[in-house]
């Protein structure tokens, strides 16, 4: 069951690949001393093997199936942070689940912040596996217009990450929350 104090409830980030949601989770975790988690993190610890490993051994139906095992599990957690991955959105019984949470934030960026972001991060190639037969630019853009109106339909709120550090996002997002800025980081 979900936690009945719905302050406690887990706080979820969705958005397309490359919008920034694990660095902030662990930003606004730290700040409201919550834990936080990586769902694909805790997919990949689960299956024991690489999301690339399970999309070309058993295919991306078997990876939403996982995925929505991961979600609904987490959503039964107290005072957790959740990155989500940028496909969670897709199949309606999780956005279903996700109307458990305390907040759904959608963070955003254009599709050429997101092809320059995911070109520099090096988890991409394991993460990331391609979704379509399309050549990347045309993938995020294609999979961008389909999935904006399910990440605004799960979502109380969005945040542009374009031009700002997952600092500046996070305070962003305290402001909303009624929550002081983060302190200095320290070493
Ligand atoms: C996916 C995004 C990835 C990961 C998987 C599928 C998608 O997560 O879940 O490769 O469908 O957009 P990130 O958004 O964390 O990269």
């Amino acid at each position: 069951m979900p936690a009945t104090d719905p302050s406690r409830r887990p706080l979820v980030l969705v958005g397309y690949r490359g919008t920034g949601k694990t660095s902030l989770a662990k930003l606004l975790a730290q700040r409201l001393g919550w834990d936080w988690m990586d769902a694909d993190v805790e997919l990949e610890r689960r299956a024991g093997k690489t999301i690339r490993q399970i999309f070309q051994e058993e295919g991306e139906p078997a990876f939403r199936d996982l995925e929505s095992a991961v979600l609904t599990d987490l959503m039964e957690q107290k005072e957790i942070v959740v990155a989500t991955g940028g496909g969670v959105v897709i199949r309606s019984e999780n956005r279903e689940v996700l109307g458990r949470a305390r907040h759904v934030i959608w963070l955003t960026a254009s599709a050429e912040t997101i092809l320059a972001r995911m070109q520099e991060d090096q988890t991409t190639a394991d993460r990331r596996p391609q979704l379509t037969q399309l050549p990347p630019t045309e993938e995020v853009q294609q999979l961008l217009a389909e999935r904006e109106p399910l990440y605004r339909e799960v979502s109380q709120w969005e945040v542009c990450t374009e031009g700002k550090t997952p600092r500046q996002v996070a305070d962003e997002i305290f402001q909303r929350l009624d929550l002081p800025p983060a302190p200095p980081e320290s070493n």
